[in-house]
């Protein structure tokens, strides 16, 4: 007999984007003349830029061609854009080589699909508010209890980013195998100093963890001194992974491009 995976059961409030489209549609239909402005999921309102366009053009005329058709590319993705990857994050003073990328087809998909190489035990520890990828998969992983009233479920070790503690969350009292930060944040927009960091840094090696780095927005940091990759602070290679995307620099949202940094 075919059985459901009863961790979707416990997807309470169900995935937040959905939610907040079904309220959004229902508002609209009943309101046909308010404007509304939506501050749900992130969405660019430009179209593709010219060169993207042509690049995206040229490709699908390469596969057009029997002298220039490729078929499936590597699985790591192309090594001329691993290696343009590699030599961006080293202008930012991030240790990071091309054998090291994995390009992907969204760092939606990255940031829910890495939970699976890790252990069903791990605890996980992540941001509040936080990115709802994050925990979403997790729960369908199992690695959670059921959700309480708040939304929030059992097992998973919330910590604070709020105008309280400045949008800065402290570290986890206890142990944990695997921290979610995202920084610049969404939604917060907080950006995580070199000060803050390198604790987290430490606190992964102390306890064995590993760091889940979404620098999505990283493209977006433009004070002078505010770090970009995770890999500018000493020892983060060791226990982090980081994931970059297009989207919020190329206007790649809808096409979703991103790539994921997994060092030796
Ligand atoms: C923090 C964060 N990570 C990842 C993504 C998804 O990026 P992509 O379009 O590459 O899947 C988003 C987009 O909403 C995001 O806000």
């Amino acid at each position: 007999v075919a059985k459901i995976n009863s961790n979707y059961q416990k997807l309470a409030a169900g995935y937040l984007f959905p939610e907040i489209g079904r309220r959004v549609a229902k508002f609209a239909s009943e309101n046909p003349n308010a404007k509304v402005i939506r501050l749900g999921i992130g969405d660019v309102v430009l179209p593709l830029p010219a060169p993207i366009l042509k690049a995206f053009h040229d490709g699908v005329d390469e596969m057009g061609v029997v002298s220039s058709f490729k078929g499936y590319g590597p699985e790591q993705g192309y090594a001329f854009l691993r290696e343009a990857i590699a030599e961006h994050f080293k202008s930012q003073g991030a240790n990071v080589d091309s054998d090291e990328v994995f390009v992907s087809d969204g760092s939606k998909c990255d940031t829910g699909n890495i939970q699976e190489i890790f252990a069903l035990d791990s605890t996980i520890a992540v941001t509040d508010p936080v990115y709802p990828v994050y925990v979403d998969t997790n729960v369908m992983a199992g690695r959670t209890g059921a959700a309480d009233e708040n939304g929030r479920y059992g097992k998973l070790v919330y910590m604070p980013a709020t105008a309280d503690n400045n949008f800065d969350p402290s570290l986890p009292t206890g142990h944990v195998d695997l921290i979610y930060l995202c920084s610049p944040n969404n939604p917060t927009g907080a950006v995580m100093s070199r000060e803050a960091l390198a604790k987290w840094v430490a606190y992964a090696k102390q306890e064995g963890a590993v760091i889940l780095f979404d620098s999505a927005y990283e493209a977006f940091i433009t004070e002078p001194g505010l770090v970009k990759s995770i890999y500018e602070i000493p020892g983060a290679r060791e226990v982090s992974i980081e994931f970059r995307s297009f989207s919020k620099t190329a206007g790649f949202t809808g096409v979703r491009c991103a790539y994921t940094v997994v060092p030796k």
